[in-house]
């Protein structure tokens, strides 16, 4: 199959629209990261994602909105917290889990009694659900257990003869996937932390509880909360360790290894004139929004860089920080080395 790389201009959002009705897939942007869309309430198309992405069927997919009131469709009910999650924060970077009607297909939920919606807020997103007239399922459009894609080319480098059409909407801004927060039972979880921070959920509808799956591995014989937790993720070529520590230890403890052939650094801008392997900085220390946007891609670069190993300086689990630990800490195998 020929693979379309289009930018975004009315005749190739018409196409998008006239192959999702047609329960074909597309790569379409938004602020997180690209999504391969299908047509949320047709099981086949459904199944063709998981086709493609390689991915195992027992995992769930979101399902993509560009209005909230096409919310009532795909629930049995909306609940008050979730209600004010959504009006607070779509469209944008949110995914609530919500129990769901029977128009949605099993293909999406995985047979769960619940189902996943997020409205986001990229124009282009919206257009293409628009112009699709239907919501669409969409998880990650990379290769399952690849880096997520943030930009059009990524998804091109993963997916190219597979999907007739990739929707070239620029850089993810966000750079990782969604906040995603189930409100279907009696305590709101955060099941996968994003853009949308712990704080600003609680500050609308109090405390939450944080899934155990967000910062601890997960053994594979454990029921988790949402299945994505227990598989392999974002791993690139090199193996990544993550070294914990305040401050230069990281430098020292890379520049005195004996042997740093093959070896590489993932740091900070502030650590990159002092190491002598070569690295990719995810930005300044202190700015987690950029470390999010910069890590898909870093993970990616190294990938090129033919490295056996990569140390990686451990992330601060507050704020967005959260969203980049728990990326990286899967990247990486849940691997940590503690220096004092
Ligand atoms: O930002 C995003 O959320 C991106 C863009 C494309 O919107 N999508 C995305 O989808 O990251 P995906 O499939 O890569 O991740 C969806 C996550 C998975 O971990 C899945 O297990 C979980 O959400 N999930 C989906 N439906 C669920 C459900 N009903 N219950 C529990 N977890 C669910
Ligand atoms: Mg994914």
């Amino acid at each position: 199959m020929e693979t379309i790389l289009a930018k975004p201009d009315e005749n190739s959002l018409k196409l998008a629209g006239q192959l999702l009705r047609a329960g074909e897939l597309v790569a379409i942007p938004t602020e997180t990261v690209y999504g391969l869309a299908s047509n949320a309430l047709d099981g086949k198309a459904v199944e063709k994602i998981f086709k493609a992405k390689g991915r195992p069927m027992d995992n769930p997919l979101i399902v993509h909105i560009s209005d909230i009131s096409q919310v009532y469709d795909l629930v049995r009910e909306f609940p008050e917290k979730a209600r004010k999650l959504a009006e607070t924060f779509w469209p944008g970077a949110i995914t609530i889990i919500m129990p769901c009607s029977d128009k949605v297909p099993k293909e999406v939920t995985a047979g769960l009694d619940t189902v996943a919606i997020r409205f986001p807020s990229h124009t282009v997103a919206q257009q293409i659900i628009n112009s699709a007239g239907i919501p669409l399922s969409a998880p990650s459009a990379n290769l399952s257990g690849s880096p997520s894609p943030t930009s059009a080319l990524h998804v091109y480098n993963d997916l190219q003869g597979k999907i007739p059409l990739i929707i070239d909407g620029g850089e993810s801004e966000v750079g990782v996937e969604s906040t995603v927060i189930s409100v279907a039972g009696d305590i709101p979880t955060l099941l996968r932390p994003g853009g949308i921070t712990v704080e600003q959920i609680e500050n609308v509808i109090g405390k939450i509880h944080i899934d155990k799956g967000v910062v601890e591995q997960i053994d594979s014989h454990t029921v988790v909360a949402s299945p994505g937790m227990k598989y392999k993720h974002y791993s690139p070529k090199a193996d990544i360790i993550i070294v914990k520590c305040d401050g230069d230890e990281y430098i020292d403890y890379i520049n005195a290894l004996k042997n740093r052939e093959h070896i590489g650094a993932l740091c900070y801008d502030e650590d990159r004139e002092k190491l002598c392997v070569p690295y990719v900085s995810l930005g300044k220390k202190k700015d987690y929004l950029m470390q999010a946007h910069h890590l898909f891609n870093a993970l990616r670069q190294l990938d090129e860089m033919n490295l056996h190993t990569v140390y990686a300086r451990c992330p601060k689990k507050e704020g967005v920080g959260l969203a980049v630990y728990n990326r990286l800490i899967r990247s990486a195998g849940f691997e940590v080395i503690e220096i004092d």
